[in-house]
């Protein structure tokens, strides 16, 4: 079995083949990706880094299907990726839940859209809201809530959906660095009970060391993939393991690909 030449594509849940991306036309176009390929497999947390502008948000919405892409081939379960999907959830920087719902009907939107009935829909709501520690905040609206419980809203949101895998773009680039090390922790708690397949873009490199199973770095646009490293640090993980010092050695080994790499 070991030999089969599929297993690898089976068990690989988000495959990007020589991906490339132009926006626009003539003089002004801007070519985003270029022969960008990476594989991320079932129920792996892997993180993406890369300069500002080197394409590491269109790559996330050209897997969630938001945008076409120019060339090359994307797969997530193995299905092509033609259009956005349910499969796909997306968390985004900016707090994109609905404004004039409550929380409960914002991790709700999904599975009601669906058609599911609402025993069912309370059970994964009820769910979510205690795993993101907001149980009690289900009748409050996103004006209510901070920064981070939006966020936390989000994700429960994308969750509450099924999702076979999460996008996060940034997702924690707005808070507090207290809150930010809180979300961390809840979201690698939460990945671990839904072991989800995640892609999560960051420019923080100690963010992405601490969550990833294995590290993306990403050239100057137009953006390709210069280093895929794993993660050799045990889980679970705590932000004391930002002071070792092979945490620091890696972390000045995707520095030195930045600097040297940070674009054209
Ligand atoms: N809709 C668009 N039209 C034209 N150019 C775009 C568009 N979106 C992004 N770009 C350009 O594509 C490049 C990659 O953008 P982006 O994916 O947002 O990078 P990153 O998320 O890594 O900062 C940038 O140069 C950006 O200016
Ligand atoms: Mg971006």
């Amino acid at each position: 079995m070991l030999n089969n030449p599929n297993t690898a594509t089976r068990s690989s849940d988000i495959s990007v083949e020589k991906v490339a991306l132009r926006y626009g036309t003539g003089e002004g176009a801007v070519l985003a990706l270029d022969g960008l390929s990476l594989n991320v497999k079932k129920e792996e947390f892997c993180v993406i880094v890369g300069p500002s502008g080197c394409g590491k948000s269109s790559l996330l919405y050209l897997i969630a299907g938001l945008e076409g892409r120019t060339g090359g081939m994307i797969k997530v379960g193995g299905r092509p990726v033609s259009d956005a999907g349910a499969d796909r959830g997306m968390v985004f920087q900016a707090y994109t839940l609905f404004p004039w719902l409550t929380v409960r009907q914002n991790v709700e939107y999904g599975p009601r859209r669906k058609g599911m009935p609402a025993a069912e829909r309370n059970r994964i709501v009820d769910h979510y809201l205690t795993e993101i520690g907001l149980a009690a905040f289900g009748s409050h609206y996103p004006s209510q809530l901070s920064g981070g419980m939006k966020q936390r809203v989000a994700i429960a949101r994308a969750l509450a959906n099924d999702p076979e895998v999460l996008l996060m773009d940034e997702p924690f680039g707005a808070l507090d660095s207290q809150t930010r090390h809180a979300m961390q922790q809840l979201l690698l708690s939460v990945w671990e009970h839904s072991k989800k397949t995640v892609l999560f873009v960051t420019h923080d490199i100690d963010e992405a060391i601490l969550l990833a199973d294995r590290v993306f770095v990403m050239s100057g646009r137009p953006g390709q993939i210069l280093a895929d490293l794993t993660v050799p640090f045990e889980r679970p993980r705590d932000m004391d393991l930002v002071m070792e010092p092979d945490f620091i050695a890696m972390k000045r080994e995707i520095l030195g690909l930045l600097k040297n790499n940070g674009g054209h």
